[in-house]
């Protein structure tokens, strides 16, 4: 199963929601890729890919420029985290990484079919995976395209802030108006992840109101709290795994929104 993970808005949490999916996954022994189209290459880094050595691996720019099918393979390595307890699971994640010049790609968008550049490098790639998860720019430019064609569902990361509901609405709507367009029509919004909850906030309740009535049943539970021990480990590039007592109610709210996109591939199946 292949999900993009987006919102118009930026500093929703998606990256952080792809991190620590990947790790609920892997924990309930998934093989999972992580995908950055992103040219700030913050998941490369939060997997342990600094931009000095990324100069030189093979990266979603690379691939995307080489067009030829299958070629994503030569771009993927193994998660870095350092978690000598739970090897198994650092081992299950893999990471194609992405670089700032990943930017220069845009300048190919005018191209015939160049929205279909990384479905085409990926061909071959999901016999390998139980999930892709497609970590995408905070925009709809050409970038999120890529991500979006080579993607079977969508998934929305907001805070629950006005401009969040609406960046995610955007690309709902974008969704519907385009997925014909990117050669993807039945690309739809899988599921909905409020981050960065905090529930003394009665704004922030409002808000989980608003995004319950805007996309109902597609809201996943329970929301990704406010937490500084998270903000701390992603700072470190590191796994809410083998970081004590302050990590553990994350990981087990990671692992229910891993439920519900489990959920998603069985309905899809
Ligand atoms: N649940 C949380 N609790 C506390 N801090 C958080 C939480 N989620 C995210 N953050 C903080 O917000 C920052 C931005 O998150 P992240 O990089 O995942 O957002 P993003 O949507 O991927 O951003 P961009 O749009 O730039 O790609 C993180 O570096 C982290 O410090
Ligand atoms: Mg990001």
């Amino acid at each position: 199963m292949r999900v993009a993970v987006a919102n118009n808005k930026g500093g929703a949490g998606k990256t952080t929601v792809i991190a620590y999916l990947a790790e609920a996954l892997a924990a309930r022994g998934r093989r999972v890729l992580a995908i950055d189209m992103d040219p700030q290459a913050n998941l490369s880094r939060r997997f342990g890919y600094g931009e000095a050595e990324l100069v030189d691996m093979v990266t979603t720019a690379e691939v995307v420029a080489a067009n030829t099918p299958g070629c994503a393979a030569q771009g993927i390595v193994g998660c870095r985290w350092s978690l000598p307890r739970h090897r198994e699971l650092v081992e299950r994640i893999d990471l194609l990484p992405a670089r700032y010049d990943l930017e220069a790609r845009v300048a190919e968008a005018g191209t015939l079919g160049a929205h279909e550049r990384l479905e085409r490098a990926l061909d071959g790639i999901d016999e390998d995976y139980d999930v892709v998860l497609i970590d995408c720019p905070p925009a709809l430019g050409h970038l999120t395209q890529l991500g979006l064609a080579a993607a079977e569902s969508v998934l929305l990361v907001l805070r629950p802030e006005y401009d969040h509901l609406q960046g995610a609405i955007r690309v709902r709507d974008f969704i519907e108006t385009y997925r014909r367009h990117l050669g993807r029509p039945h690309l739809h919004v899988a599921g909905v992840i409020i981050n960065e909850h905090d529930r003394r906030r009665g704004l922030h309740h409002w808000h989980t109101d608003s995004v319950t009535d805007t996309f109902g049943t597609l809201l996943w539970s329970p929301p990704v709290p406010s937490r500084a021990a998270l903000a701390e480990a992603i700072d470190a590039a590191a796994p809410l795994h083998g970081r004590g007592a302050a990590t553990r109610p994350l990981i087990t709210v990671f692992a229910a929104l891993a439920d519900h996109l489990e959920a998603q591939a069985h309905a899809a199946a």
